[in-house]
Order: structure tokens, then C-alpha cells, then sequence
């Protein structure tokens, strides 16, 4: 991991800030992510007194859904301008909403979520870090917990040259490898974007921590 990798996302949110205008945030749906409302309202597990931690949450709608359904939020980010953007929009939110880095995360959150959710920040790291950021996604699950992982996906072996870089349903079954089973796995097809394949999948984590693996 090089702090270059993430160093570009700080100055696009600041600058998208400054001029109030979420629209330069080509990631910015400034509502929730269809895969989670979906999840949420057909498959989601019981939330009241669970927690749940956003990993890299963007502009927090994601995160306030989640609140809004019953569990008790944290969302973090590496920007300070997203995190603070987040506490704008939504000033009466219960999310706790904290700037941290994947990769230097506190210790007292690894294993410690009912539920960790991402969407889109596997694929915007670089694939030669993908198993680690992956080990650091799944590490923040509490034994029994539920890991929902939703991204681009991409058929061909070679990446793209910039991000995002859509992952291989090979690189994606590192969560696999580390001992998450997967509940359901569920394929869409977004045809009006040149990032068409995506999936959505809910991991359970096993009892069993502290295997060599996690
Ligand atoms: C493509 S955006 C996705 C944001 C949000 N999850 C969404 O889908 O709208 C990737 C996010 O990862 C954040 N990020 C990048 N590197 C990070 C790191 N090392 N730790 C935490 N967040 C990071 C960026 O600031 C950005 O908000």
C-alpha cells in the first residue's frame, strides 16, 4: 500500500466542496445504492442492537440507510472533506461518522462489526493491493457476522489502466480464502454504464476467529 493510491481522493471531495457541487464526484449518487436498498429489503438480518461499519462511505448515504434500518452505525473514510461533507448533510444523523485509513485502522475495530458493508472501494485501490485490502475489509467482521460486498466486476485478466479497476471473480474470492462462506451472490447488469457487470455478494463470517487466515 502507497500513500499515493489514496492521496488523489482528498482533493477531488475539496474541491467538489468548495464549489458545492457533488456532481464532480463521478461516484456521488447522493442517494442509497440500489444493491443495498434491495438487500436491505428483502435479505438483510436483524438489526436492532447490531452494528455496522461503512468502509470508505463517500457522501454517507449508504451509512444512513444502514442507520435507518436499525443498526448502529460507523462510517469512515480517508477524506476529511467526505467525512465532514457527511456530517453536513446529515446533521441530526446517529452514524458515526470518522475519518480513518482502511490500512490503519483502530485496533479495537478488527473483528468487531455485526455487519460490514462496501460498495466500490475494493475496485478503487490498485489491483496489486487487492488481497490486502480485502484482508482489511474482512477483518473489521465479528465472528457470525455478515460481510456485503457489492463492486464492478470484469471478465478479462487484464485491468484497466486507471481506476476503477473492476474486479476478477477470481480476486474477489479472496474472502473466500480468508474463511467467509458465501451466503447468496446475486449478478446485475447496468447496460447505460461502461462498467456493466456487477455483484453483490453476503459472506458469513465463521465462529472461528483467530485462525492463521484472519
Ligand atoms: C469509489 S469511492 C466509493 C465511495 C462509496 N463507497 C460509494 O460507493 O459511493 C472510494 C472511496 O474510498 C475512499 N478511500 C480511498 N482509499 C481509502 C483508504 N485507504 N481508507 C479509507 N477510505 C479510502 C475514498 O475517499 C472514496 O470515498
Amino acid at each position: 500500500m502507497s500513500a499515493q493510491d489514496s492521496d488523489w481522493f482528498e482533493p477531488l471531495y475539496a474541491d467538489a466542496l468548495a464549489q458545492g457541487d457533488p456532481g464532480q464526484i463521478p461516484w456521488a449518487l447522493m442517494e442509497v445504492t440500489p444493491y443495498l436498498q434491495d438487500w436491505l429489503e428483502q435479505a438483510a438480518p436483524e438489526s436492532t442492537g447490531r452494528s455496522a461499519v461503512v468502509v470508505a462511505c463517500g457522501l454517507g448515504d449508504d451509512a444512513e440507510a444502514l442507520a435507518n434500518y436499525g443498526f448502529e452505525v460507523t462510517a469512515f473514510d480517508i477524506s476529511a472533506t467526505a467525512i465532514a461533507w457527511c456530517q453536513q448533510r446529515f446533521p441530526n444523523s446517529s452514524v458515526h461518522y470518522q475519518v480513518a485509513d482502511l490500512f490503519q485502522l483502530p485496533p479495537d475495530w478488527r473483528y468487531r462489526f455485526d455487519l460490514v458493508y462496501d460498495f466500490r472501494t475494493i475496485q478503487a485501490l490498485p489491483v496489486d493491493i487487492r488481497p490486502e485490502v480485502i484482508e482489511q475489509i474482512a477483518a473489521l467482521a465479528a465472528p457470525g457476522g455478515t460481510a456485503l460486498i457489492a463492486t464492478y466486476i470484469r471478465q478479462s485478466e487484464t485491468p484497466p489502466d486507471s481506476a476503477p479497476w473492476p474486479l476478477t471473480l477470481a480476486e474477489l474470492a479472496h474472502f473466500e480464502a480468508l474463511g467467509l462462506e458465501v451466503v447468496r451472490q446475486d449478478r446485475f447488469v447496468n447496460r447505460d454504464s461502461r462498467f456493466r457487470d456487477r455483484v453483490r455478494v453476503e459472506y458469513r463470517v465463521p465462529q472461528a476467529v483467530g485462525t492463521a487466515s484472519r
